[in-house]
């Protein structure tokens, strides 16, 4: 009724840019929607948050499963492979991988625990919570884990190279632990412009001096 009101009263030139406006109009909401609506964000470096240790989750609830959704919806928004709870301000021990190697049929991993580790690599890493930052870290090569799943098994987990290193970099994260703890001195160092640049912006947005 809108449109066919407004195409009617005005001349046709007028209309057509008063279509385009109304176009862009439902483009500005439809993108925006999904952002309005969001309950969590990735939070990035130097939020506080990131640094806070995780506690165990006591109880597998639709609570968690709509939380756990939206995680996975962010991390592949990001295209990430890994993304722990703390990453969005939810302070359990959970976290979600979703590598090409994955073997596992899960991607969501609560209460995780590391049992072995084994091997030496020193690979190029990146965090969501550090867009555009990636540097060497050396971990183990090879893990073996327990945790439990989204249905509450318990679930064994052997994994190596990239996963097994998704699954180093995500347990630091429930430990408010973060990659750049984990640089060598000289890597860290060529990252200062950068980390300072996150400083700046977490200022600027929250008020905050860091
Ligand atoms: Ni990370």
């Amino acid at each position: 009724m809108y449109v066919i009101y407004g195409l009617k009263s005005i001349g046709n030139r007028k209309a057509l840019a008063f279509l385009h406006l109304f176009y862009y109009d439902l483009l500005f909401i439809r993108l925006n929607f999904p952002e309005n609506y969001r309950t969590m964000n990735i939070l990035i470096y130097p939020d506080p948050a990131l640094r806070k240790k995780a506690k165990p989750l006591t109880s597998i609830d639709k609570e968690v499963h709509e939380k756990v959704e939206e995680m996975m919806e962010l991390m592949r928004q990001a295209n990430g492979i890994g993304l722990a709870a703390t990453q969005v301000g939810w302070n359990v021990r959970l976290f979600i991988i979703d590598a090409d190697n994955n073997k596992h049929h899960d991607k969501v991993f609560i209460n995780p625990k590391i049992i072995e580790e084994s091997g030496e690599t020193n690979k190029e890493e990146g965090c969501l919570s550090f867009p555009g930052v990636m540097s060497k870290i050396i971990r183990a090569h090879r893990i073996k884990a327990h945790a439990y799943n989204l249905d509450g098994q318990k679930i064994e987990i052997e994994a190596e190279g990239l996963v097994a290193r998704a699954w180093q970099h995500e347990m630091d994260h429930l430990d408010g632990c973060l990659f750049i703890d984990k640089m060598s001195p000289a890597n860290r160092l060529s990252v200062t412009q950068q980390l300072k640049e996150f400083e700046r912006t977490y200022s600027k947005d929250t008020g905050v001096s860091v």
